[in-house]
Formats: structure tokens, sequence, C-alpha cells
């Protein structure tokens, strides 16, 4: 057996998990006992560890490989019963959520970075996620946070690399490591929701042409397997298909602007009928119909009110939530379906509670993100799943389906703008001058608006009670539309300042216009309230979504 070595080291400052895992630049994270500290702080949260079971996989990015085997090392040195390794090092995020679940692991290590970019000089992060497959809850991350604040040893063992691209099983220092196919139980998950015949019929069907965009990151296996192993699409049908550390030097993030080449497809003379792109770790979608981009929030909401056409939610949904910014087109569909829809704050730890308490099916969030109680993940490749469904059983091209929703339930038109690369002193005082005004501004005049309501929004868990403030200011025009302030948590480099925008619309002649347009006024009342042009010194936003 090997020797267990006990490192002597010093916290680090700032190793606090933001609003998905611990994420920072490659250079922060490979230097000495860095990652190291991390780990360690994620096993002492977990107490003893003798015997317990992890699953530990990330989305192939720079220093994917060499972040498994240190964490394997120290697993073995601190008395970790099993690791159940994806092959190669690869989990899709939602694929390590089914894996979990599925083998009843006692959580699981995943490294990514999600959308931001891969490489040495870019992004690295590390998320734990709980026995249920979800992210760790705010109180298991803040207890992670205080054990790295006192750290003072770590353990390892003093043994090479092993091999992670051969499936099997093998020992380290007394663990059991059993590598498998990261795909085949996150398919079979996929096979049992959907209707894979109908699917296949469709996808085979030499009229209907459809495109996944894979951005050089996790999904290309798992899209492939699926897409065209097993649901027979024509091969070529996921572009970007193989993975790479760097993502090919793109920015896994699937949106109109990062996911060009799909994007072109989708419009110009032949557009294809369907396109969709998933991001680093796989748990984003952007799904879009001929010459039509599909709004994530839309989407969400058209998933839930068309819910009764796939096998799996057939019966009937629980309810339904979304994160607090996103467009409240879900309440409507709830309203309708009369099931209750739950508001909660940005990030998808706070999720999991309500799937577990058998309180939600279907959730989502703004920022590309569709889910379900499935696992505890949200889901690219499952949302992509979800629409083909929906497009086959009702024959309806995916724009007709949108375009009927705002018919009958009205349209919520949506925008996110984000102002990156900000001082982030400034843009904490401007957030923190909003803060300090937001009950004064009710009665007061923006632009052309007037403000009706206004709060930092405060949620409180209904299942174990816990308390998350600070989670936004919103305020709510007298025309009904709504802007939301927060700030980024998931970013490696200064602020970034989101601006949400939101507003609904019930009149058949408004309903297929331009989103800018229908927000200016809001957006302008918005940037008015916080002062934006005055404390950040922009005037524009960096990226509109
Ligand atoms: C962003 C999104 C949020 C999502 C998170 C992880 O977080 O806004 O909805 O859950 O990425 O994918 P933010 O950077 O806004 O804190
Ligand atoms: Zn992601």
């Amino acid at each position: 057996m090997s020797a267990i070595k006990t490192i002597d080291t010093n916290p680090f400052a700032g190793q606090k998990p933001g609003t998905s895992g611990l994420r920072k630049k490659v250079a922060e994270f490979t230097q000495p006992h860095y990652l190291e500290n991390f780990v360690q702080a994620i096993f002492n949260m977990l107490g003893d560890c003798r015997g317990k079971r992890l699953a530990v996989g990330g989305d192939g990015r720079y220093y994917n490989r060499e972040a498994i085997q240190i964490i394997a090392r120290m697993a073995a040195a601190n008395g970790f019963g099993k690791l159940l390794i994806g092959r190669g090092g690869i989990f899709s995020t939602p694929a390590m959520s089914c894996v979990i679940r599925k083998y009843g692991t006692d959580g699981g290590i995943i490294l990514s970075a999600s959308h931001n970019p891969g490489g040495p000089n870019a992004d690295f992060g590390v998320k734990f996620n709980g026995a249920n497959g979800g992210p760790a809850p705010e109180a298991v991350t803040e207890a992670i946070y205080r054990q790295t604040l006192s750290i003072e040893q770590y353990l390892t063992l003093d043994t090479g690399d092993m091999d992670l691209d051969r499936v099997g099983r093998c020992e380290l220092g007394g663990m059991e490591i059993e590598i498998i196919d990261p795909v085949t139980d996150y398919a079979d998950l996929m096979a049992s929701i959907f209707d894979f015949e109908k699917i296949s019929q469709l996808l085979t069907n030499r009229r209907f042409h459809m495109c996944f965009d894979a951005m050089h990151a996790v999904t290309g296996p798992y899209a492939k397997a699926i897409l065209e192993e097993r649901l027979g699409a024509e091969p070529g049908t996921v572009i970007n298909g193989a993975p790479d550390e760097s993502f090919g030097g793109g920015h896994p993030d699937p949106n109109l602007v990062h996911a060009r080449e799909l994007v072109d497809r989708m419009n110009g003379d032949a557009p294809l009928a369907f396109g969709a792109a998933s991001d680093g770790d796989g748990d984003r979608n952007m799904v879009l119909g001929s010459g039509f981009y599909i709004n994530p929030c839309d989407s969400l909401a058209v998933l839930a009110a068309n819910a009764g056409l796939v096998p799996a939610y057939h019966e009937s949904l629980a309810g339904v939530a979304r994160s607090m910014p996103t467009s409240r087109a879900l309440d409507r569909v709830a309203q309708f379906l009369e099931i209750p829809c739950y508001e909660t704050p940005v990030g998808w730890k706070f999720f999991g509670n309500l799937m577990d308490a058998d309180k939600i099916t279907i959730c989502g969030e703004e920022s590309f993100g569709t889910g379900s109680n499935h696992v505890r993940e949200k889901d690219g490749l499952w949302a992509v799943l979800f629409w083909l469904n929906i497009i086959v059983e009702s024959r309806k091209p995916a724009r007709s389906i949108v375009r009927e929703h705002w018919q009958r339930f009205g349209r919520d038109y949506f925008t996110r703008h984000d102002f990156e690369g900000l001082d982030a002193g400034r843009t904490g005082e401007m957030i923190g001058r909003l803060r300090d005004r937001v009950s004064g501004l009710v009665g007061r005049q923006a632009g052309e608006l007037s403000i009706q309501a206004a709060d930092d929004f405060a949620y409180t868990d209904p299942v174990d009670g816990g308390v998350s403030e600070e989670q936004g200011v919103r305020i709510f025009f007298n025309d009904g539309s709504r802007a939301v302030f927060r700030l980024s948590g998931t970013g490696t480099a200064n602020a970034t300042l989101r601006l949400y925008c939101d507003k609904y619309e019930t009149d058949p002649a408004l309903l297929g216009l331009d989103t800018q347009r229908m927000l200016a006024q809001t957006l302008q009342a918005a940037g008015e309230v916080a002062g934006i042009a005055e404390f950040t010194g922009r005037t524009a936003p960096d990226v509109i979504t």
C-alpha cells in the first residue's frame, strides 16, 4: 500500500464558491496547494470520509486530467472507499448528476468552469455535488469555504498517475477506482424519458435537417452517441463534436454571438429546421427554429406547456420553478395548468430542494438553462430532445410552436444586458446605492416610466427554511415591465453587471416585434435609476441576449 503523505499548507484567500462552484484562472488553480486545499476543504466538510463513494469527472478542459489524478490520490489518502470516474476524465454536468443518482454515490466532484473559455490562460473550476446529484446548497458551500479559511494540512499519496482511458476497475492505496463509459448511463436515461422511436422517425426523415453545435466541448460524444448513433440523424448533424482542451479557442457559451456557425446554418436561403447548441460542460442549451431565435425563458414556458406530449411528463407536472430574473412566461403556463410556480434566486442549487420534495418537475433560468427532476442539474441535451419530442408529436416546426404559444399566453419580451470587465469597487458601490434607496424609489419617475414597486429579492427556501438575501434589485414599472440588477457570481476577473428586463404583451399585433425596441423604454429607465453610465463609464452593454 502506498504511503499517505500529510502536506502542510496555508489558506488561500478567495476560495469562496460562487453561483456555481469555485472558478478561477488556470494560473491560480495550478499554483502549488491551491486545488489541493479546496479539495481537502470539501473532504473536511464531509467529515469522516472512510468508505464513502464519489463520482469524479469534468468537461475535458485544460487541467482536467491533472486535477483528477490529484483528487484521486487525495481521496485514497482520506480513506474514500470508491471513485467512479468517467473514461478520459469526462462527465458532462448532467451526466455526472445522473451517475451520482444511479449508483447512489455520496456525491461528486465536477471539474468545469461551464461556459467560460478553457486553456492555459483561461478558466478552470471545481463544483461539489451532493448525494441527490445536485449542486451543493449554500449551507454546504459556506461550510466548504469556512474549511478553506482554516486549513493547515491535506492528505495525499505518493503514487504515480493512473490510466484514465481504459474502462475497468483498479485500486489506488486501498481505494477502488472504477472507470466507466461517461455516455451510456446518461443516454439510457434519455431513452427512458423521451419517445426515441418517434424522434428517430423525425431525424431520419429526409425533409427534416437539424444541427447540434457541441462547441468543441463535452457534449460532442454525448450528442453523437444519442442523436447520430441511437436516433439515426445523418452523420455531421453534430458539429464541433470533438472535445478540445481549449474549446477550439472559442467561448463555449451557446448564444447568438458565440455559436456563430450554427446561427449561420439556421438563417440564409436554405435554413435547417432545428438547431441547438450546448456549453462547455453540457448543462446549457440554446434552441433555434428556422431563422428564429427562441429565448430561453420562452423555451422553458413552451416545454412546460407541452410536457403532456412527452412520455415521462405525460401524467402531470407537480409544479415548476424559475430563477427570479427569468421572465414570467412560465408563471402564465403554471396558472393555466393550476400548478405552483416557484421563484428562486439565480443558480441551479436552489431548485434541488424543490425537486427532492416533489414540489417541482420542470425548472429553468434565462441563462440558457432548463431541466427537470430526472437529474439535479440543468441539462442541455435533455432540452434538445424535449423539443424534438414536441416537434414530432405536434407536427409543427419550432417557430410555429413558439408563435402559437404567444397567441395563447401572451408574450413576455425579455432581454439581458451584460456589462463586463467592470471595476469591482465602483460597480459594487452602484448596487449598494441602489439597494439602500430601493424602498424610496416607489413613485419616482424614470425616463418615460414611473416606478410602482421595488425591492431587493430575498428567498426563503420552502423546504429547509434557509434564507438567501440580496439576490438582486427588482424594479417594477407602471407599464408592467420589470428591470432586475445583479452582479455575476461566476466571473473570474473584475465585475460583471447583469441587467435583465422584461415586459408582457398580449396585443396580437405586438407579438412579433423586435425585443430591444419593445424594451427600450424599460432599459433606459433602468439605466437612469441605477446610474449605469455614471458608475461604470459604459453607455452600451458588451453582450446582449
Ligand atoms: C450565471 C447565470 C446563472 C447560472 C450560472 C451557472 O451566473 O446567470 O443563471 O445558473 O451562470 O451556469 P452569474 O454569472 O449570473 O452569477
Ligand atoms: Zn454549464
